[in-house]
């Protein structure tokens, strides 16, 4: 379950990381698609300008050399005299020609000493010198056919936009120089034209002569510009002279474009068409913010719903996690439950017969004077002794134990325990006790306490045979703040004991609180410890946790309710002069008859005289029968009225009367505490049955005149109320 669950967030985790990178992958590459796609276009739109601006020029100078053509024609046999008389019809003529074509802005016929005969423009023609111009130099010495000038501004008294001027020879028959034939042609004409078509962001186009004089550009300069010699469209013109694409920045602006020229044919001219690098890849950019728009918001929703459904998985599986770990621990408490029933009903019973086992040994031992007898009857005595400390530890475990809880400062506690716990360790085991600076209060049975700490301390050593490290710790703990059982609510006091041993594998976690379960050899040990550990701070309303590598060791922490009230000092008062018994009559009810005749045997034997009654209804009939019991000694369990339900109407009704209950196990025997009234446990000694008539008759003497000092039984003073201290082998058969 565990696996296929791993498997499933694996999976989700899986989808969740494709969902971004594959959104990421498509991105990047539709991204480098149109960045191609993008370059190709602009590619193709720069040639498909180029092809346009070639078109526009050539048709330009095809009406530029026919005007020339024309003109020349007009004046082909006429001498320059001849002219100057024609003068006015000729510059009607000329006015005609060049007011039919928009690109000319006039036409001038030249004599060779570079005057104006006729202009398109004036008549007459103002006899100003034109021989410095370059139009009408290039002709001087040779036949060059035609010639692309600078571009100028108009001399005075004529004005307007610059113009570049394209002129050709005029010679005599036999080929001498007679003048120049020029058309005056507005740069103005091609950038306007080249601005209709450019719309385009960062489109560029521009008629260059050959020798790199920018005739013609847009974006329009404002200034008149050259191509650098250097540069790398004059390069590449040179290297191919007819046509050709490259990349470049530019030397005239400083932009980054590619551009493509061609060459006019049979002029010395070249069209360029380009496009800014920055508006192709603003242009990629708008694609890629498009992709952007719509990609981004959906591959976020769809990892937003593949996180949402990881994470509502994993909180169903915690959960589900959580349900099952409190399903195993309710199950193992149930075991550990109906066990403890049956080990409780098993040592109540076994409280008995041990009464009466080693009652009886000790009554035969009196007698007896063969040696080998007396040792059989000590044997007797030695088994029934650890039969009890196996009883009261199943007691413990099915939480039927009466005990004596105490309000005491844990840390204060754990820390008197420390030297017995450190010696119980071997020397190559480091021992460790940390305690909080604050007392804690916690209300429980110290003995129990220091049986269940010994246990633990034993556990870790002999899961340390090569030595390691024991650490004991008390600390304050809260379910609000710390990880707890899911049964603990609020605050607790967490007796943590961890070692550095085997550790516990899997397969026997489940089962080391069962009773009997142990791992040791047969007499190492009874795997009654951790079950004692389970009683304990189960009837302390506390709960105990385990926690285990293999190699590398283990914690067991026990959690016990943190109570508010004030640790309890041990009480001072001594019991002085516990009392004589002789002469007290002492009224025993108890349903058992052999427990009842090894009781009886006691009290003979501290002197007492016994009144017998088998149940708590005849008890009563004998009290008010008569006047002379001194004392009620009754077991707390039988058929009918109980014994303690006896006890309060004795207290009641004869206060003279001092009254001792006895309990194999009892549930009533916490509540018989609780009300004050003195308790013994079975089976109990010739000694501790002494012990506690006497504490009694003693009491109810003094009640008779207060104050003495003594103690009296109630709650403030419950170890004096409870009889004997719950650890092995403290209580035994009389002496
Ligand atoms: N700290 C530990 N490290 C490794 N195993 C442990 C530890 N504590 C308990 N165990 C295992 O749990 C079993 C039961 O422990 P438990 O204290 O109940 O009985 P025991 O120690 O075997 O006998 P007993 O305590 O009666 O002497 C042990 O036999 C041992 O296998
Ligand atoms: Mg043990």
């Amino acid at each position: 379950m565990l696996a296929a669950h791993q498997q499933s967030i694996r999976w989700l985790q899986g989808v969740l990381i494709a969902s971004a990178t594959l959104p990421a992958m498509l991105f990047a590459y539709a991204s480098w698609q149109g960045y191609n796609t993008t370059k190709n276009v602009a590619e193709r739109q720069i040639a498909q300008s180029r092809d346009v601006l070639t078109e526009h020029a050539l048709k330009v100078f095809e009406a530029v050399n026919r005007s020339i053509a024309e003109t020349n024609e007009i004046i082909r046999d006429m001498s320059d005299a001849q002219i100057a008389q024609n003068a006015e019809r000729l510059h009607n003529r000329l006015e005609k020609i060049a007011d039919e074509s928009s690109q000319i802005k006039s036409l001038w016929i030249f004599d060779r000493s570079g005057r104006a005969i006729v202009n398109s423009l004036d008549y007459p023609a103002p006899p100003i010198d034109f021989s410095d111009r370059d139009y009408f130099k290039a002709h001087v010495d040779r036949d060059i056919g035609t010639y692309v000038g600078d571009v100028l501004v108009p001399r005075p008294p004529y004005g307007g936009a610059p113009f570049f001027g394209v002129s050709r020879r005029r010679s005599s028959p036999d080929g001498s120089f007679t003048g120049v034939i020029q058309v005056s042609v507005l740069p103005e004409y091609f950038e306007g034209f080249y601005a209709k078509i450019g719309r385009d962001p960062g489109s560029y186009y521009s008629l260059i002569r050959q020798d790199g004089l920018l005739v013609a550009r847009f974006p329009k300069l404002n200034r008149q510009a050259s191509l650098p010699p250097q540069g790398d469209l004059r390069k590449a013109m040179q290297a191919n002279p007819e046509e050709g694409t490259l990349s470049l920045v530019s030397k005239v602006d400083g932009l980054e474009r590619t551009v493509s020229y061609l060459k006019l044919p049979d002029l010395p001219l070249y069209v360029v068409a380009g496009r800014d690098a920055a508006a192709v890849r603003a242009e990629w950019l708008a694609q890629v913010r498009g992709h952007l728009l719509f990609g981004l918001p959906t591959t976020a929703a769809l990892i937003f719903v593949i996180a949402l459904a990881l994470r509502r998985t994993r909180r169903l599986y915690d959960e589900e996690g959580r349900r099952q770990a409190a399903e195993e621990a309710l199950k193992q408490s149930q075991r550990l439950e109906a066990l403890g029933q049956l080990t409780g009903g098993v040592a109540h019973d076994f409280n008995n017969l041990l009464m009466v086992i080693g009652g009886s040994a000790k009554r035969l031992e009196r007698s007896e004077r063969d040696p080998k007898q007396l040792r059989s009857l000590q044997m007797i005595e030695a088994a029934v002794q650890k039969g009890e400390s196996l009883t009261k530890k199943l007691l413990s475990f099915s939480r039927r134990r009466t005990l004596s809880p105490q309000v005491i400062d844990l840390g204060a506690c754990v820390e008197s325990l420390r030297g017995v716990l450190a010696q119980s360790v071997t020397g190559d085991i480091e021992f460790e006790v940390k305690l909080p600076s604050q007392p804690v209060a916690v209300k429980i049975d110290p003995t129990e306490l220091e049986i269940a700490l010994i246990n633990l301390t034993l556990n870790a050593r002999d899961a340390m045979p090569d030595g390691g490290k024991i650490l004991i710790t008390v600390e304050r703990v809260n379910s609000s703040r710390d990880s707890l059982p899911a049964d603990l609510r609020g605050r607790f006091a967490a007796v943590s004991v961890l070692d550095t041993g085997t550790g516990i594998s899997e397969e026997i976690r489940e089962r080391i609180f069962e009773p009997f379960f142990t791992t040791k050899p047969v007499d190492k040990g009874t795997g009654l410890g951790l079950s004692q550990v389970y009683g304990f701070v189960r009837q302390a309303q506390g709960a105990v946790t385990v926690a285990s590598e293999v190699g590398r060791g283990s914690r067991v922490i026990m959690y016990l309710p943190v109570t508010d009230a004030l640790p309890e000092r041990p009480s001072s008062a001594v019991v002085r002069d516990p009392g004589k018994l002789e002469g007290i009559r002492v009224l025993l009810v108890e349903d058992n008859p052999d427990v009842a005749m090894i009781a009886t045997d006691y009290l003979e034997q501290c002197g007492c005289s016994v009144v017998r009654a088998e149940n708590a209804e005849k008890a009563l009939e004998t009290l008010n029968g008569r006047n002379d019991i001194n004392l009620v000694l009754s077991d707390i369990a039988m058929p009918g009225m109980s014994g303690l339900e006896l006890a309060r109407v004795v207290r009641d009704h004869h206060p003279e009367i001092g009254i001792v209950l006895a309990t194999g196990y009892s549930d009533k025997a916490s509540r018989a505490v609780e009300e004050g009234f003195r308790l013994i446990e079975k089976p109990y000694s010739l000694d501790v049955m002494r012990q506690s008539l006497k504490a009694a008759v003693n009491a109810q003497k003094t009640e008779a005149c207060l104050p003495t000092g003594e103690i009296t039984p109630g709650k403030s003073s419950p170890s004096a109320a409870h009889s004997s201290p719950p650890q092995t082998g403290a209580s035994g058969p009389p002496a």
